[in-house]
């Protein structure tokens, strides 16, 4: 659908993923994964040894690594300076880390300039965006035809990373991805710049009890009856 602009925000873990490449594929759409991009940003920092606790010095840095993502839904990844890094930014220490490298304002401001460039490219090759965040709807993208705000019950989430995990390294337990995401998500609420919130106009979604097609067909539900 050409030009059309849809923003998906929620706390980690919510299926917004799974969800935001269901919703671009159906729709023909590409597909931004900002969670993505600041991970690739924080697997840097981590492999360059600069100190994530340390805002000034991650600051200083930020401008340095080329992180390329991939906008395909059917085939999505990201790299850093020509590497990809699709399969190492799911590391535990690069989740451990994220919330830190992404609260820094010189690393947002970076991101946000290169992912609004991103709908720019999609609308020139004639198609819209699905990006996914926490402040896509609230900061990045505040005219977007659509803005959905995706929750689920903490227990919801944590047994889903826990499988995720399970299915990409054998190990996944429920209580470590409960403690992540709880801490993840006071860190994401709570930063200066940027927190994860609704924004006023998004249509908030409980995915709690719904399979990942039965929230795709509510995001494309409430589309515009001209976009569906
Ligand atoms: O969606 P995810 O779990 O891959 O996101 C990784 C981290 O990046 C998460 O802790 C919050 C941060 N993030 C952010 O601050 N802003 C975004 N638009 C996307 C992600």
């Amino acid at each position: 659908m050409s030009g059309l602009i849809i923003a998906i925000d929620g706390p980690s873990g919510s299926g917004k993923s799974s969800t935001s490449r269901g919703v671009a594929r159906r729709l023909g759409l590409h597909y931004v994964d900002t969670g993505a991009m600041y991970r690739a940003m924080t697997w840097w920092m981590l492999e360059q040894g600069v100190d994530v606790d340390d805002p000034e010095a991650v600051a200083a840095r930020c401008g340095e690594p080329v992180i390329v993502l991939r906008d395909d839904p059917t085939d999505p990844g990201v790299s850093v300076d020509d590497q990809d890094v699709s399969a190492d930014i799911r590391d535990a220490a690069v989740a451990d880390a994220v919330s830190r490298v992404a609260a820094v304002p010189e690393v947002r401001e970076r991101l946000v300039r290169s992912q609004r460039s991103m709908v720019d490219a999609a609308i020139t090759a004639g198609t819209g965006v699905v990006m996914e965040g926490r402040d896509i709807g609230t900061v990045v993208l505040p005219g977007a035809d659509l803005k959905i705000y995706l929750t689920a019950d903490v227990e919801a989430r944590a047994a889903r990373r826990a499988l995720e995990e399970a299915e990409r390294s054998g190990r996944g337990s429920v209580a470590s991805a409960h403690a992540n995401l709880e801490s993840r998500d006071a860190l994401d609420t709570t930063r200066t710049v940027s927190p994860l919130q609704q924004a006023a106009d998004a249509i908030a979604i409980d995915g709690t009890h719904l399979s990942l097609d039965e929230v795709i067909d509510a995001v494309i539900r409430a589309l515009p009856p001209d976009a569906q």
